[in-house]
């Protein structure tokens, strides 16, 4: 297993050029299941996920290839409708293949996803929806079994604005017969960005951002040549970085609209944003200050950026309070930062953080990709060398992450094992 060693306490300066977003790239990929031919998906992020994905659809009978950034993926010779427990327990963003492989051949397969480090993970709300369009769907030995010969459309209610589940919904309603109304349903970018690919290849989507999405059914959908919106979540970490680097980053590439919430509490903390063509400069303070943060869907704070938000926070000029209201179990990454000797204290999904003066490198475990992300914000404000392990989480959902604090500086370096 790789690992990352920083030595800290360098100001990080430069440009970074940001990644397509994993969170757009997993759906559209899985959305080519829907049509047949070949589909072209550029600014495809070069990733673990990503590639587990390829290897899901490969398995399906599809082809699947990765170069420079562009994902080819043919899908005329499906001929296999299982997801199987091996992928798809490496990466829970398998259960995006079960809309569309029902929506186009009437059954699917799909192992049940189960829980992960940050929470149980449930996918009860993807399977009324597709219950309620007239999905027969079975559990049985860990694995979803659902069968539908044409889909209808229906009106939806969902308990949890799920991300994943709107997907999952919006792509199995794409081919159904007639209108299908998703409430309450996820507004964040990827979303959207999903509902385009799918306009673009002939489906008929309003509303896609807002709570209500409708959806009428076509017959067919073609195949489509589409990029990717870059990532936002990957921009945001790089603008922690500036934060508590005391930097002065360039972050190509972005779109900073995407990043209202975190920006808003970015600047209240102290750092300093210029709008630049094609992205943001962000100037961070010489210590930020503190600031009270609660995770929403969007386009409020967003959970995926919650662990990077504290680390920050660790060194700040006060106590923050860090509520976490998505996930169960997302504050992994407070022992390791506590290891650190930062001053952090949990009761429940609440976090009150006592910013100190400095963070102390040490050997560091990453459990899970947002919390790794936090280890090496926190790390790169640390004297000394830290050692980070189990780097595999941070190679889920970030490109090259070692060469891209190279090129601003950072003293970082990857050790392979
Ligand atoms: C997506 O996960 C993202 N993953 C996550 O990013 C992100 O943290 C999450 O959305 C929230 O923004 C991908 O897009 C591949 P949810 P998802 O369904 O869809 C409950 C990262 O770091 N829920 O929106 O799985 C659930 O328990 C990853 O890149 C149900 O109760 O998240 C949670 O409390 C981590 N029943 C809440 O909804 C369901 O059927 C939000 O989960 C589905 C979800």
């Amino acid at each position: 297993m790789d690992k990352l060693i920083i030595h800290g306490g360098k100001k990080l300066k430069g440009e970074v050029d940001i990644s397509g977003a994993k969170n757009a790239a997993l759906p559209i990929i899985a959305a080519s299941l829907l049509t047949s031919g070949y589909c072209v998906i550029s600014r495809v992020p070069d990733l673990k996920d990503v590639m587990t994905m390829g290897r899901l659809l490969a398995k399906l009978g599809a082809g699947f290839q990765y170069k420079n950034r562009k994902a080819t993926i043919n899908t005329d010779g499906i001929n296999f409708f299982e997801a199987p427990y091996d992928l798809v327990r490496t990466m829970r963003a398998s259960i995006l293949v079960l809309g569309p492989l029902l929506a186009r051949f009437g059954k699917a397969k799909v192992s049940l996803p189960g829980g992960c480090a940050i929470g149980a993970r449930p996918i009860n709300l993807h399977l009324m929806g597709l219950a309620k369009m007239g999905a027969d769907i079975k559990l049985e030995s860990g694995y979803v079994i659902a069968k539908g010969k044409r889909l209808k459309g229906a009106s939806i209610y969902l308990d949890t604005p799920t991300v994943t589940g709107t997907e999952n919904l919006m792509m199995a309603a794409s081919l159904a017969n007639g209108i299908t109304l998703l409430e309450n349903s996820a507004g964040e970018p990827e979303v959207v960005d999903l509902a385009n690919a799918l306009i673009s290849m002939g489906a008929k989507i309003k509303g896609a951002g807002e709570s209500i999405i409708e959806i009428e059914g076509v017959d067919e959908l073609r195949p489509i040549n589409y990029s990717i919106i870059p990532d936002r979540i990957e921009a945001g970490t790089f603008m922690t970085i500036a934060g508590i680097t005391a930097g002065d980053i360039i972050i190509k590439d972005c779109r900073p609209e995407h990043l209202d919430a975190s920006m808003m509490k970015l600047k209240e903390v102290g750092l300093v944003f210029e709008h630049i063509a094609g992205g943001i400069r962000v100037i961070g303070p010489s210590r930020p200050k503190a600031a009270d943060i609660k995770t929403m869907p969007y386009p409020g704070f967003p959970t995926d950026m919650q662990a990077q938000f504290m680390a920050l926070m660790c060194l700040a000029d006060g106590t923050s309070i860090i509520k976490e209201t998505i996930f169960e179990n997302r504050f992994m990454h407070v022992a390791e930062l506590r290891r650190m000797g930062a001053d952090i204290s949990v009761e429940g999904g609440i976090a009150t953080v006592k910013g100190t003066s400095k963070l102390k490198s040490a050997p560091l475990m990453a459990t899970d990709l947002r919390a790794s992300a936090s280890l090496v914000v926190a790390a790169l404000a640390a004297k000394g060398a830290t050692v980070i392990n189990r780097l595999y989480h941070l190679d889920r959902g970030y490109e090259k992450m070692e060469e891209k604090l190279l090129r601003l500086g950072a003293d970082v370096r990857r050790v392979k094992e």
